[in-house]
């Protein structure tokens, strides 16, 4: 907190909270972009943000990414249950395994001692595959309870390398570019206004679905997010803000 005071970074919090209209932001020292530290720091950031809010009985819904990976480790191992539910946000979005919400999910589960639901939906299934493994119980009750998630924690990622990395076609590459996105968070990309303007297959939470939801918390850094984190706050559903100084004060020159 000494180091967040002394180089001003309480001073961007407030700013970026108010030109944002967030509830809350939280920014650490450095940038992702140069060096692996602020994201190590941006993730034990977001670890003593949940273990603040986080109450018996909640729901936590999250993403996958190397970011939201990293949070999954910087959680302490708890001794004592803390009698919540973990659930991914989406299926598998066609990220490395490492990478997956699901995967991210049951390490946090596993630290918090928390109960934990997994999504195991291939990715690229026919409409009639989907449909047959929308109207399972098990499924239709995972969800519901990520429709009523108390809080969700999802990275935000650049059109472009989200894209790269999901490996997208050549054509859907030109289209992304064509339609102006800029910024990707669980499976949706969004152009500088914040209109969902593509999105990737699989199911899971719904753009929509994120109004009925508690807190929304968009964790991530480094100078190069800055304009995706901006396109995706503009989309209004966001409260929470947890990202580094490199991308913070560029967001405010986006501003
Ligand atoms: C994906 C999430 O898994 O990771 C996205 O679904 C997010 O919401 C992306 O944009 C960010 O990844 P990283 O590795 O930059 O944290």
């Amino acid at each position: 907190d000494l180091v967040r005071e002394l180089r001003g970074l309480f001073d961007v919090e407030q700013r970026l909270a108010r030109r944002l209209g967030l509830q809350r932001v939280i920014v650490v020292p450095g940038d992702a972009d140069v060096d692996e530290t602020a994201k190590k720091e941006i993730a034990r950031a977001t670890a003593r943000f949940l273990k603040e809010v986080l109450r018996e009985g909640q729901v936590l819904a999250v993403t996958g990414g190397t970011t939201l990976a990293e949070v999954a480790r910087s959680l302490p191992e708890e001794s004592v249950p803390l009698g919540i539910t973990v659930i991914p946000g989406r299926g598998g979005l066609g990220e490395d395994v490492e990478l997956q919400a699901n995967t991210v999910a049951a390490e946090i589960a596993r630290r918090l001692r928390a109960n934990y639901r997994l999504l195991h939906v291939p990715d690229d299934l026919p409409d009639e595959a989907v449909n047959s493994v929308v109207s399972q119980p098990q499924v239709r009750e995972l969800l519901a309870l990520i429709r009523r998630a108390d809080i969700v924690l999802h990275g935000v990622g650049t059109a472009e390398e989200m894209a790269r990395r999901r490996r997208l076609g050549a054509a859907d590459v030109e289209k992304l570019r064509r339609l102006g996105a800029v910024g990707e968070a669980f499976g949706y990309y969004f152009d500088r206004q914040g209109r969902p303007v593509y999105q990737t297959g699989t199911f899971g939470l719904r753009l929509e679905d994120l109004a009925g939801c508690g807190q929304v918390v968009i964790v991530g850094g480094g100078r190069s997010k800055a304009e995706a984190a901006l396109a995706v706050i503009s989309t209004r559903y966001q409260d929470v803000l947890i990202t580094d100084e490199g991308a913070a004060l560029r967001m405010l020159e986006l501003l």
